[in-house]
């Protein structure tokens, strides 16, 4: 194993959670977002509907600000994201980053554009050109944004921002000679954070950054992204199922489901107090740090639907512990919740959030625990 493997990275600051709290200013804001991806069949391979990845979504995220975006596999967190960074084109909805159109850049506006957004993708491994050394995976992007003013069509400007990233980003400067095979899961996330960095970018998607990693090198990836933030002055989306990455990270919260943001809350009051079924169900599934203490535990019925044939009304109706609870009341399945102002901050997308009550929540978990014994062993 070589040297880089073993890990003579620096390691980043501990940090107990985000260093800096948003500054108040609306960075980007999402307005009534849809993607949709045609499904296409037959000889003549004519349209027979929509996948509905994502379905009309709205939200705003303050300059400084990481807002958490979780939810179940195929929910639309990273249909989103790569909408909004203009990696896929939207359906419809307009998107802007400090006052500018996303969606309607075009030229030598839409270069600039891709500047300003970044991405950061899950896989390390993927991410990165393998026949590449790292000065030309992280210069690369440079390299296609190069002009006058920056001087990074110049190899020696690029080489030398090169290695003041890769120092950022808790690498050694001389590693920019070698190859992505050479380095460890954590190393390869950094690169491909540097990568994004070094274009000076004001908002960063980071797509499940963690994810692949080992759990001993998730934490360090973490501070680093705090850390990063804090020193360029960054606004992170941050999209992962992980919910505890998520309440580690983020200021603020948003809960996807079927395509549709559910819940949006501050981080603290999302975790003690959430207001959406699903949302209680998803924390429910959290192992306590406590051994000892019981979990209430929500397990939800069924499968997610079909993005391409959802549910009417509200997407969440055939999986809801609480509609089973209020007798199932007609309008969630023929009116759809919008998201509503639950209490400062704190939007929440159901009819029904007021009956919520420990009460309700005790009663899904007893009844979740007889469905779980009742399940045969080995079944
Ligand atoms: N290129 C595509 N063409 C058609 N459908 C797609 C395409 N990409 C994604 N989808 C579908 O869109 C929905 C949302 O997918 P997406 O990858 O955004 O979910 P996700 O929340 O990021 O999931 P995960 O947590 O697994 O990464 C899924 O049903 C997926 O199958
Ligand atoms: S609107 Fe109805 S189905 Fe949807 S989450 Fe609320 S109670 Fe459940
Ligand atoms: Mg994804």
């Amino acid at each position: 194993m070589s040297d880089i493997a073993t890990g003579t990275e620096t390691t980043p600051v501990a940090a107990a959670g985000p260093a800096a709290g948003p500054a108040g200013k609306v960075l980007l804001s999402v307005d009534h977002v849809v993607k949709y991806y045609p499904i296409r069949g037959g000889i003549l391979r004519r349209k027979l509907g929509d996948v509905k990845a994502v379905d009309d979504v709205s939200f705003d995220v303050k300059a400084g600000e990481i807002l958490g975006l979780v939810g179940e596999s195929g929910c639309g967190k990273s249909t989103l994201g790569r909408t909004l960074t203009r990696l896929l084109p939207a359906t419809s909805g307009s998107a802007t980053l400090g006052g500018e159109s996303i969606f309607d850049k075009k030229g030598r506006d839409l270069k600039r554009l891709r500047r300003q957004m970044q991405i950061i993708f899950q896989d390390p491994v993927g991410s990165l050109n393998p026949r590449m050394p790292v000065s030309d995976i992280i210069g690369e992007g440079m390299l296609a944004q190069a002009d006058a003013t920056n001087g990074w069509g110049d190899r020696k400007v690029r080489d030398k921002r090169v290695g003041d990233y890769l120092q950022a980003v808790g690498l050694r400067r001389d590693y920019a000679r070698r190859y992505p095979h050479e380095f460890s899961g954590g190393q390869r996330q950094r690169i491909g954070i540097a990568r994004a960095l070094v274009l000076d970018p004001e908002f960063v998607v980071c797509d499940e950054p963690v994810s692949a990693l080992d759990v001993s090198i998730q934490s360090q990836i973490l501070n680093l992204l705090i850390d990063l933030r804090r020193d360029f002055g960054l606004t992170y989306l941050f999209i992962a199922h992980n919910l505890s990455v998520v309440q580690f990270i983020s200021d603020r919260v948003g809960v996807m489901y079927l395509g549709k943001i559910v819940e949006l809350a501050p981080v603290d009051d999302l975790y003690a107090s959430p207001g959406h079924p699903y949302t209680i169900a998803l924390l429910s599934a959290v192992p306590d740090a406590d051994p000892r203490k019981k979990k209430q535990r929500i397990v939800l019925k069924g499968d997610i639907p079909s993005p391409a044939n959802p549910p009417t009304g509200c997407r969440f109706n055939t999986r809801c512990w609480l509609r089973e609870q209020l007798g199932n009341p007609e309008n969630c399945v023929t009116e759809e919740p919008k998201l509503r102002v639950l209490k400062s901050g704190h939007e929440v997308a159901c009819h029904w959030t007021e009956k919520i009550s420990g009460q309700t929540v005790e009663k899904a978990a007893d009844e979740s625990d007889v469905m779980q014994t009742d399940v045969p062993v080995g079944a």
